[in-house]
């Protein structure tokens, strides 16, 4: 049998198949069942920023609605047993992952400035995150501030979590970025051990009939995995961290191009949201025969095989590709 064991963030997985942020790590059950399943680790869905200065301002209101002084604030705190504050709730859910499941724990925190971040990835770590994943979400919308000022901002934001924690941290990244090469080397840095390409911005639809903003949220297909499998493939070998790839992995043959391009991991969401937990282990399933029939070995021997270092035509993936394949449509005009 080929040896599917391998390593992300220097923590040990059983194979390279992660289930990625997702609804799935709300239920322990549910978690359960992807590692019944048979998949290598687990992201958690993200604490978002949102909730943990909701829950600074809920504990404000609570504390001192009512009270006159601190020592009858101080009464207050037992019935905090029964407040149910988001980021508390999250806290609590690591420890019951990490109590019912054998597999890495991959907490996750979504948002853009420093506020509670660091504060909140120790809290992670104590409550036994195997490792942490930011997922810095920003949308630009002011023509004054410039992408430097951005980057330098999340950098640093990086290295503030990175330097307080004992545990791997890895950064979700948007594809939108200017010199993702350069930004991804600064990430790592910083600090980051790991780099997932890509998280998705979900883009609102207008409704005509309505007039109004629609938020929507469409599950991948595997047509959506060649934007990260190009950027991996290019960065393969050229930084110091673990590269995952995240967006349309949906079938063990695409999870065979993201370690062939260099993933040292290949993530799934939408298809397991589609499928069902169970549909991992067909995944991985697919995964083992394509290794048997071409006779790997081992993931790690396969990781790279494919990258634009490993291909005999490094162009393939810069502006050459473009040409070529814009070129190829000419003869096709009905
Ligand atoms: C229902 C749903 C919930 C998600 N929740 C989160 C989340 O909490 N945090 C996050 O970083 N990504 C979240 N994602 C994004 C996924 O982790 C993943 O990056 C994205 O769906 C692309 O992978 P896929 O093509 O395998 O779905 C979510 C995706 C879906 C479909």
């Amino acid at each position: 049998m080929p040896e599917l064991k391998t390593t992300y963030l220097g923590l040990n997985l059983r194979n390279p198949l992660v289930a990625s942020a997702s609804p799935y790590s709300k239920k322990v059950e549910k978690a359960k069942e992807l590692a019944d399943a048979g998949i290598g680790a687990i992201v958690m869905h993200s604490l978002f920023e949102e909730q943990i200065n909701h829950e600074s301002r809920a504990l404000d209101h609570f504390l001192n609605q009512g009270t006159e002084s601190f020592a009858e604030a101080l009464t207050y705190f037992p019935e905090m047993d029964h407040y149910d504050v988001g980021p508390e709730k999250y806290l609590k859910l690591i420890g019951e992952l990490k109590k019912s499941l054998s597999i890495p724990v991959i907490a996750s925190l979504n948002g853009v400035s420093s506020g509670g971040w660091v504060d909140y990835s120790r809290r992670m770590q104590d409550a036994g995150a195997d490792a942490l994943e930011l997922n810095i979400y920003f949308l630009s919308t002011d023509a004054v501030v410039t992408s430097g000022d951005l980057e330098k901002a999340q950098v640093e934001l990086v290295q503030q979590v990175s330097e307080s924690v004992r545990i791997p941290v890895s950064v979700k990244l948007n594809p939108f970025y200017t010199s993702l090469p350069n930004f991804a080397a600064r990430l790592t840095a910083a600090g980051a051990k790991g780099l997932v390409f890509f998280n998705r911005f979900y883009q609102p639809d207008l409704d005509i009939d309505v007039l109004e903003v629609v938020p929507t949220l469409e599950l991948s297909t595997s047509a959506e995995m060649r934007l990260p499998l190009r950027w991996i493939a290019i960065l393969y070998g050229k930084l110091q961290a673990d590269l995952a790839l995240s967006s349309g992995v949906h079938t063990g043959s695409d999870a065979v191009k993201a370690l062939m391009a260099g993933s040292q991991v290949a993530m799934m969401t939408s298809a397991l949201v589609h499928e069902g937990a169970g549909y991992a282990a067909k995944v991985l399933e697919e995964l083992t025969s394509w290794m048997k029939a071409r006779e790997y070995t081992s993931v790690d021997q396969m990781r790279g095989a494919l990258s634009q270092k490993g291909v005999a035509n490094p162009a393939a993936f810069e502006r050459a590709n473009y040409l070529q394949v814009l070129t190829r449509f000419d003869t096709r005009l009905k």
